[in-house]
């Protein structure tokens, strides 16, 4: 099982959106999909939860990190809701490592259930956040094109606690990061120059599509994934013409993060 995990300190930059919509793609191709949404808003859960093809496991991500170890229901794509009270884990420093291990050892448990798992965390750096990154395999972090995004690049990276270069070096050494993935990206002049000011400093954190034309992965603003979201709906699966546009755009993007995971699309 192949574990993928979305992160970026800050809020509202997609990392629900893309985290299930790629969850979707990944079912559609025919791999065994565990999702589990470690953010107390629930705003996958919630998603997944509306789409027929999900099923949603009893244990939620709290009894998870709690030490639970129930056994998931025997279907190829399953949800371990996130719950409201996930946010007071924080002030349980005594019970962190435990967090941590009890993550660790239901993903081994789960191990041949599924081809992949996909976690959704919250946007702040706090010991949800820093059990994904320690137990993950794949980062991937959706930014927005601005000035406050470009710069939180930093706190991803070097955050002294939970920064991907402190875990990776100390703790997790198989994590990797896939890349940063601009998100909600419009085709106007100002986020045109954002883009290139992004891909300056930090073209080797971008995802290339395409080597040779210097295409990078990024998702565009359509108000069709923001409906899909709503709606708990594949966009792929949506017959709207906006849908199916939106689609093809992203698709290549999605493509390019699987083969990067080895998970053969
Ligand atoms: N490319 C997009 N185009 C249009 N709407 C989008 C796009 N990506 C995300 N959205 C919408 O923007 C809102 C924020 O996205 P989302 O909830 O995925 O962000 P998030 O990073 O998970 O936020 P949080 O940090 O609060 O968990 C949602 O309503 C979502 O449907
Ligand atoms: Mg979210």
């Amino acid at each position: 099982m192949k574990t993928l995990v979305l992160a970026n300190q800050k809020g509202g930059v997609g990392k629900s959106a893309i985290g299930c919509q790629f969850a979707y793609y990944l079912a559609q191709q025919g791999k065994r999909v565990l999702f589990i949404d470690l953010d107390h808003q629930m705003n996958s859960s919630k998603a997944l939860a509306k789409n027929g093809k999900v099923t949603s496991a009893e244990l939620t991500s709290i009894a998870l990190l709690g030490g639970q170890l129930d056994a998931l229901p025997a279907a190829s794509f399953v949800l371990v809701p996130g719950d409201d009270v996930l946010s007071s884990l924080e002030r349980q420093p005594g019970e962190h490592n435990n967090y941590v291990n009890a993550l660790k050892a239901f993903l081994e448990k789960v191990d041949g259930q599924f081809d992949v798992c996909i976690i959704d965390t919250n946007p702040n750096p706090d010991i949800r956040y820093a059990a994904a990154l320690i137990t993950g395999q794949f980062l991937l972090s959706p930014i927005e094109l601005n000035q406050e995004a470009i710069d939180g690049i930093g706190g991803l990276l070097n955050h002294k606690r939970y920064g991907y270069r402190k875990i990776k070096a100390a703790i997790n050494t198989q994590l990797e990061l896939i890349g940063i993935l601009p998100n909600l990206v419009e085709p106007t002049p100002f986020q045109k120059g954002n883009f290139k000011q992004l891909v300056e400093p930090f073209s080797q954190l971008m995802i290339l599509i395409d080597p040779e034309k210097k295409r990078f992965a990024y998702i565009p603003t359509r108000t069709a994934i923001a409906e899909a979201q709503a709606e708990g709906a594949y966009l792929a699966d949506m017959k709207k013409t906006s849908a199916r546009d939106a689609w093809r755009e992203i698709k290549p993007s999605f493509e390019v993060i699987a083969k990067r995971m080895a998970l053969e699309v």
